[in-house]
């Protein structure tokens, strides 16, 4: 099959650098006959938060979904700390450390916030450690600590998102994949949740943010990647991506 990347720019860092936490080369990934993301590269190092950003449609959680193996790419290699998992089991990589809040909040509603919590980090088994990063979460969401009894599908919008967030952080991951925290919430909400992310990144967990809103998850990253029709357009740094006319122009909404 054809589809294969055809584009020659590697980033100059990788080039006999020591392997990158996070790595795809040339991923093709999709939903039956749809190659939504066609040959993507990219890497994510250790302690960075990298911002992930385009349009709808771009293939930006096709990009989360295929690294946390609920896809499986049709070419292309994804390594994590130097260990191939683009044939790893879902479940198996979250066991290696990674570990993914879905778009669209994905949460238990029937189930209450803590038993939804306790779900995240159900493939682990030191009670003592389990009960401690509990505590950690409900410290970082102190919403969710008034809630813990209430049923997750009758949490506020804002609530559900910051729950997806709690429950991904309960498996106690090194690199977490967030699907567009900020989505349908309120200004001082959506500041929240960047001041949330910046403060489990400083706590050392590595972070892969997928954003519409560019301006913010560019003030929260170190460096980013443009994400155009399925293929990366523009890889800089932050700053560099902030200042450039096709961000300011298409996700910015400057002039
Ligand atoms: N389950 C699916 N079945 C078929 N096609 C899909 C499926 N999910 C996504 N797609 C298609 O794959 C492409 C990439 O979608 P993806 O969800 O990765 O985009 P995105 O960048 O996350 O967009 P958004 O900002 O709207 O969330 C789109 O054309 C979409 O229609
Ligand atoms: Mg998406």
């Amino acid at each position: 099959m054809s589809g294969e990347a055809t584009s020659a720019v590697a980033p100059s860092a990788s080039a006999g650098a020591p392997s990158a936490h996070l790595r795809l080369d040339g991923v093709v990934s999709g939903y039956g006959q749809i190659k939504a993301i066609k040959g993507i590269s990219l890497h994510v190092e250790t302690g960075e938060v990298v911002a992930l950003i385009g349009a709808n449609g771009a293939g930006k959680s096709t990009t989360l979904r295929t690294i946390s193996g609920l896809l499986r790419p049709s070419a292309g290699e994804i390594s994590f700390e130097g260990k191939r998992i683009d044939r790893v089991a879902a479940h198996d990589i979250v066991r290696m450390g990674i570990s993914h809040a879905p778009e669209g909040r994905a949460i238990f509603g029937r189930l209450s916030v803590l038993e939804n919590l306790r779900l995240g980090a159900y493939q682990r088994n030191a009670r003592a450690e389990i009960e401690q990063d509990l505590e950690r979460v409900l410290t970082l969401f102190p919403r969710l600590r008034e809630r813990v009894k209430q049923d997750g599908g009758t949490l506020s919008g804002g609530e559900q998102q910051m729950l997806a967030i709690a429950r991904a952080l309960m498996a106690r991951p090194r690199l977490l994949l967030l699907d567009e925290p900020s989505m349908g919430l309120s200004p001082v909400l959506v500041e929240t949740i960047f001041r949330t992310v910046i403060e489990i990144n400083r706590a050392g967990t590595t972070i892969l943010l997928v954003e519409q809103n560019a301006a913010m998850a560019l003030q929260v990253a170190r460096r980013g990647y443009v994400l155009e029709s399925g293929a990366v357009a523009l890889e800089a740094s932050a700053a560099e991506l902030r200042a450039s006319d096709l961000v300011r122009k298409t996700y910015l909404g400057e002039a």
